[in-house]
């Protein structure tokens, strides 16, 4: 079986191979074309004599001898290499390889990202390229460092930008020539990125990485997204290149950086060799820029419904927690990442109806709770916590939908962060508890029950590995218990008919 995949895999590989590379390879694949043209041969000659010896002996064929040739047929398809009998084997994490892309000068804070999410023990591969060489421990925690080639024979040019650029670009074709065997996709990201790698996983699987693909996502910002480009994965969100684009990605790459030396960065020159190779992005939003200074909070409390694979710019924005440093509230939010990594702070919306509250569940970050009712469509929208990459609050920055924080004085939400979770082994359940952020709030006029002496917020939910094999949609949220000090809520699958509404 493994055999026959491989081989399978190598005919396809050779189909979308753009121009032949090293000798070896192109050797293995002919051979393996050959043999499938012997296989197809022997089946048509043995078809042929079969076909021929029926109609010799019967000149009215039955319905059940149309099923003995057919069945004959297809005993006979299966000695063929036939890619419909191979199971395809799942992209695991073995199968990426990480290029991150770092610098001697800051790698003594920014490593702590790295260790967040790296996994020593588990298959994980990948390498940190540096500019200058760093002291390093062999029990760090950290992947393997080299430094990059030597690039100052390429021409830069651009006044705003570093020539550091042309180095970064040039990462997956460097980690590539280390030849590593058995990689479907190379993986980008800076050292300040923290990536969900289990949610990576998940996205990657969507694809076949025996095809060109560019996957990756846009810049928060709209006019970043003007001068860079709207059709370019922004390098520090990360992005992913299948195995065989990569290949020819790394035949071409140094031509094609010599050949835009006004660009800016490293991930708009390789934007200009995908658009050379005619490879467009897919956008897959579950990768985060965040060209954003301030508060993630909106953006993280108001994720799009898809799996969470990355953040970044992790040093410019606040810590996601707050009271506590930025690594020290990331190391929280892994907790529930272990539990339930597909879960991870995606949004449920739901009403208490006695108090007459909306409550927005964030899972394993946030619970918002705003006096009266809220639609959805509205809730799901970031709220503007976050200043625009040039420091205004300015709803027009944005290439998506965002909304005050609050229209109404009165509407200002209660917000409860994520202190604990844990696993309930004999229900199969987490308990997530949020703790009430204390600020002070403005009055409001409002005669109708006050959230403000709310302590706590407790979080039922069951973890759901498949949510993603399913089709993309929130889970539905229901308030157990609401009593004057702590709300109970559980979040899950909806049930058939359950929607966001008011349930009187
Ligand atoms: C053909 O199929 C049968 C049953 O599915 C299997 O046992 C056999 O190994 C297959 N032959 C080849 C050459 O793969
Ligand atoms: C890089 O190459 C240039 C010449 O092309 C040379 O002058 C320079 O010393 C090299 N730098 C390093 C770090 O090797
Ligand atoms: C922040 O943390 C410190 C020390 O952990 C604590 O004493 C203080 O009360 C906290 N402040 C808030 C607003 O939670
Ligand atoms: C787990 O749930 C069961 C059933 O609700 C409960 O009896 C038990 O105390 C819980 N265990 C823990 C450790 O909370
Ligand atoms: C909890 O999960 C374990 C392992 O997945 C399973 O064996 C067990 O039956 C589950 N228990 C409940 C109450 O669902």
């Amino acid at each position: 079986m493994k055999l026959f995949q491989k081989d399978s895999e190598k005919i396809i590989w050779d189909q979308v191979r753009p121009n032949p590379t090293t000798p070896v390879f192109s050797n293995r694949a002919s051979n393996g074309y050959r043999k499938l043209m012997m296989y197809l041969m022997v089946f048509v000659c043995v078809t042929y004599l079969v076909y021929t010896l029926k109609l010799l002996n019967t000149s009215n064929l039955a319905c059940g001898e149309h099923e003995l040739i057919f069945s004959t047929r297809n005993s006979l398809e299966n000695l063929t290499l036939s890619p419909e009998i191979v199971e395809p084997e799942k992209t695991e994490l073995k199968h990426v390889v990480f290029g991150i892309a770092a610098s001697a000068k800051l790698w003594e804070r920014r490593k702590n990202y790295i260790k967040l999410w790296w996994k020593k023990d588990a298959e994980m591969r990948g390498i940190v390229w540096l500019d200058n060489p760093v002291e390093t421990q062999p029990d760090d925690g950290l992947p393997p460092v080299k430094i990059s080639g030597n690039t100052s024979h390429f021409a830069y040019k651009n006044k705003q930008g570093h020539r550091s650029a042309i180095r970064i670009s040039r990462i997956i074709s460097e980690t590539l020539r280390l030849g590593m065997d058995n990689v479907r996709w190379f993986v980008m990201g800076d050292d300040d990125t923290v990536f969900i790698t289990e949610n990576l996983i998940r996205v990657l699987n969507k694809y076949d990485h025996n095809q060109f693909y560019y996957i990756g996502s846009l810049s928060e910002s709209h006019l970043q997204n003007i001068f860079f480009s709207y059709s370019m994965a922004y390098g520090g969100g990360g992005f992913a290149i299948s195995y065989p684009l990569a290949k020819a990605l790394e035949t071409m790459q140094d031509r094609c950086i010599q050949r835009y030396p006004g660009l800016y960065g490293s991930d708009d020159r390789m934007q200009a060799c995908m658009a050379e190779l005619g490879v467009p992005l897919t956008k897959e939003v579950g990768f985060h820029q965040y060209d954003v200074y301030g508060n993630l909070f909106g953006l993280l409390a108001a994720h799009p419904v898809t799996p969470l694979v990355s953040l970044h710019h992790l040093d410019v924005v606040e810590p996601i927690f707050p009271n506590v440093t930025r690594v020290k509230a990331l190391q929280r939010l892994m907790l529930p990442m272990k539990l339930d990594s597909a879960g991870l702070i995606q949004q449920s919306i739901c009403y208490d109806s006695s108090k007459g509250w909306t409550v927005s569940v964030s899972w394993g970050f946030a619970i918002q709770i705003f006096r009266g009712i809220l639609s959805p469509r509205e809730v799901e929208m970031p709220s503007r916590t976050f200043l625009n990459w040039y420091r205004r609050a300015d709803y027009t920055a944005y290439a998506f939908n965002t909304r005050p924080v609050a229209r109404n004085p009165c509407q200002k939400p209660f917000v409860f962060y994520m202190t604990s979770v844990r696993l309930n082994s004999t229900t199969n359940m987490t308990i997530s508890q949020y703790a009430r952020h204390r600020v002070p709030h403005p009055t409001c006029k409002w005669h109708m029950h006050d959230p403000s002496n709310l302590d706590k917020v407790f979080v039922y939910k069951r973890p759901d590995p498949q949510l993603w094999d399913r089709s993309p949609r929130r889970n539905c949220c229901r308030v157990l218990e609401s009593k004057r000090k702590r709300l109970v809520v559980d979040v899950g699958l909806c049930d058939e008919g359950e929607i966001s509404e008011v349930v009187k």
